[in-house]
């Protein structure tokens, strides 16, 4: 794809995308709730209707026509999530329905048979609960122990007092990349190096990392990496779990089934070779093709093209953001560029309450999210219950946020007036 001077991403990929041309409230949507779950363009959705339409029927299972194909495109869809991410085989890309379940798979079969009572886990407090709540269950199941880094000044992953921290007793590090409620990036290399010299494993909650810069499993040298499809262009119900072929292989069954079977006897079974050994059932095979549809179109756009777009989205919402002086925004400032933290803004407004900002700015056509966003603990340390969040992908525009910034102004002013 050629850019111009006059023509952005958004420019050039927003008629790919049939949802966002449309109104809602009588006004054009302004879709800014991307962290939540991104929209899908007609390649990812032609992709979904032209498996159901030609190809439906299940994997591996059979020698029929229908069957073939649908195993080609659902085991081309591992390649292309495989090559995606840089890893090093095929088999270290396991297809699960979401991130939450792929931390569980990590959980149930490596953390429940691996921790004893005193090991010790290291999480942040900025974690997502789905990289939070299983390891809860395996600490009471175990008797590992949790531990948390902390926040910075600047409300962002504490390294200093990680490494004060890790010692021998960690035998995993479960962090998130981006956190999805501050925006800030953690030093995940830096992260993993250290935590290797300690013995321990690391697991990388990535859903708001790979949709929006290109990553690489062996530069960051991860033993797990999460990331959920639909929050990258592709349909609910398709997620990853990377993990090191050598580690994947020494872990028991997640769940059993169909599937992920050799042979099967009455009383014992042995199981399929990586990665099916982790795929029990018939699995999201129309989302599963989808989503490698959604990694062509990414790729095609280009990661790194994407990431430098929403830099200078990033860096725009935040000077129109600093207009407003009622709002506090959590998390670090961009770099002048734009870079240097997600394109992403969680903020409160005074005692205005988020829920009825985002229900004014509804009646302007404008979707953000409010609440906690899977992040209670967090939103508890920083002293509230619930923020506003607005949250860009490369289809947002520039006119997007001037929209966005004029209606929130104008809701803090109007509940302002009752608030005294
Ligand atoms: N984890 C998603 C979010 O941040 C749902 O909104």
């Amino acid at each position: 794809m050629t850019l111009t001077k006059e023509k952005t991403i958004a420019d050039l990929v927003r008629a790919d995308f049939p949802i966002l041309h449309q109104e809602v409230r009588g006004k054009p949507l302004v879709y800014l709730d991307n962290a939540a779950t991104s929209q899908k363009p007609k390649a990812v959705l032609d992709a979904l209707q032209h498996y159901y339409e030609f190809d439906n029927a299940n994997v591996h299972r059979g020698v029929h026509t229908l069957s073939v194909r649908a195993t080609e495109a659902y085991e081309s869809a591992r390649d292309k999530v495989a090559a995606f991410v840089n890893a090093a085989s095929r088999n270290e890309i396991v297809f699960t329905r979401n991130a939450s379940e792929a931390i569980n798979l990590v959980a149930y079969s490596w953390g429940m048979n691996t921790l004893t009572a005193g090991d010790e886990i290291i999480l942040s407090v900025m974690e997502h609960h789905s990289n939070l709540v299983p390891w809860q269950l395996v600490a009471q199941r175990t008797g590992a122990v949790l531990k948390f880094v902390e926040l910075t000044e600047t409300e962002e992953f504490d390294f200093e007092q990680f490494k004060t921290l890790i010692s021998d007793k960690t035998k995993l590090v479960a962090v998130v990349h981006v956190s999805n409620t501050l925006g800030c990036i953690n030093p995940v290399e830096e992260i993993t190096e250290i935590a290797h010299q300690y013995g321990a494993k690391v697991l990388i909650d990535a859903c708001q990392s790979v949709p929006h810069m290109p990553i690489n499993v062996r530069s960051i040298n991860c033993d797990w990496l999460v990331a959920s499809g639909h929050k990258m262009c592709a349909p609910t119900g398709i997620g990853f779990l990377y993990g090191k072929l050598d580690l994947l292989r020494s872990m028991p069954p997640f769940l059993g089934g169909g599937e992920m079977i050799d042979n099967v006897f009455l009383d014992h079974s042995t199981y399929a070779d990586l990665p099916h050994k982790f795929e029990a059932g018939t699995p999201s095979i129309g989302e599963a093709i989808a989503l490698g549809a959604a990694v062509d179109y990414l790729t095609q756009i280009g990661m790194d093209k994407i990431a430098a777009y929403e830099h200078e989205l990033c860096a725009y919402l935040f000077e129109k953001l600093a207009t407003i002086p009622q709002l506090r925004i959590y998390g670090p400032q961009p770099n002048p560029d734009g870079s240097g933290r997600a394109a992403l803004a969680s903020f409160t407004a005074g005692e205005v309450h988020a829920n009825d900002l985002s229900a004014l700015l509804d009646e302007a056509g404008i979707a953000i999210r409010t609440g906690h966003h899977c992040t209670q603990p967090l939103h508890q340390i920083l002293g509230v219950s619930s923020t506003a969040r607005v949250s860009l992908y490369f289809y947002n525009t520039r006119t997007e946020i001037d929209a966005f910034v004029v209606a929130l102004k104008e809701a803090i002013d109007f509940f302002s007036q009752f608030l005294g």
